[in-house]
């Protein structure tokens, strides 16, 4: 790790147990159950040692994913999703087109390897398979040629189903082979690493989830989400996997896009350290209140677990009294 990167990992560590999963709502009124078809995020919080966790490490910025704001080699896992030049409507637009994506994606990627820890940096980048907006388009397949050329290593591809198989009407030349669509209904979520791909660190993880998720199993199967306040989120589900898997608590697990801040929210849920950009300061401004929240769910929690006369109970009383204002 750079000298330079320095948060306050062995405390967030110590303070968060590896299983902490909540159902502690998002920002917009707790819509969103996280982990609905994974029973291994459920478990109750475990009794644990009490730190100032808000002295975390955590960092919001408003920044391109171009030219981030963060120092070099720092982060240990990256988890988010681009904009794809789909006319969605973002503060300040999308991408205009397919090849302006690319260009725009070569140098978001370069970025984050520039960030990512030299010796086991991950990347979870969710991009569609294809898309077909003005000419068919292997988004996925362009994304891994993209990302090696900057420097990224290959490890896998996990093919996320959304289970909306049948509900496209789009088919194309009725009844004829003159020019039918075919479209799967899934997405990518490509990882990739710097460096090594193994790390030493502890087996920190719920023993159902490794068997859940690993193996053989790079077919994930769950629903997509839509918030009405944000355009093209993903759901709780997608980095409550991805940050389970790939990173280990007290990480610095980072989302350069990160819209209303799910994967933010899930690390912190998780007890990692949280980097979190956007080029929309809404989005930055939602980020650093929904992880605030996290994390003093967790304080909460924890304080529930506590002697009744802790040396800590002082300490954490004013916060605890804030949860849920
Ligand atoms: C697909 S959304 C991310 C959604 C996020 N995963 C979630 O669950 O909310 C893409 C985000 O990227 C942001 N964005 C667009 N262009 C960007 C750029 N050049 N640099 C940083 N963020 C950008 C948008 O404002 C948007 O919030």
């Amino acid at each position: 790790m750079a000298a330079a990167c320095g948060p306050a990992r062995a405390d967030l560590r110590n303070a968060y147990p590896h299983n902490a999963g909540t159902t502690q709502g998002a920002h917009d009124g707790g819509h969103a159950q996280i982990g609905a078809s994974a029973p291994w995020s459920r478990s109750s919080p475990a009794p644990v040692q009490i730190h100032d966790q808000l002295d975390t490490g955590d960092r919001f910025d408003v920044a391109d994913a171009a030219a981030l704001p963060w120092p070099d080699g720092c982060v240990d896992l990256l988890v988010g999703s681009p904009p794809y030049a789909l006319e969605v409507p973002y503060a300040g637009g999308d991408v205009p087109d397919y090849a302006a994506w690319l260009e725009a994606l070569t140098a978001w990627l370069a970025e984050l390897f520039r960030v990512a820890n030299p010796d086991w940096g991950r990347l979870c980048l969710n991009v569609p398979l294809d898309r077909d907006l003005g000419g068919w388009e292997p988004v996925s397949a362009d994304t891994i040629q993209l990302a090696r050329s900057v420097g990224w290593q290959f490890r896998t591809w996990i093919i996320w189903d959304k289970l909306q198989a049948g509900a496209g009407t789009h088919r194309g030349s009725i009844d004829s082979a003159a020019a039918p669509n075919v479209t799967a209904p899934v997405e990518s979520i490509l990882v990739f690493y710097r460096g090594s791909w193994y790390r030493s660190g502890p087996a920190a993880m719920p023993h159902e989830a490794w068997l859940e998720l690993c193996g053989p199993r790079g077919l994930w199967r769950f629903h997509g989400t839509s918030d009405p306040h944000s355009p093209a989120p993903f759901p709780e589900e997608l980095p409550l996997r991805c940050v389970t898997l790939f990173s280990f608590p007290g990480d610095v697990v980072a989302d350069p896009f990160v819209g209303r801040a799910t994967t933010a929210a899930v690390a912190a849920r998780l007890g990692r350290v949280v980097w979190a950009a956007d080029r929309d300061a809404a989005c930055v401004a939602a980020a650093r209140a929904w992880v605030d929240r996290e994390r003093r769910v967790h304080l909460a929690q924890q304080r529930v677990h506590l002697p009744q006369h802790s040396a800590a109970d002082g300490l954490l009383r004013p916060q605890i009294e804030e949860v849920g204002n």
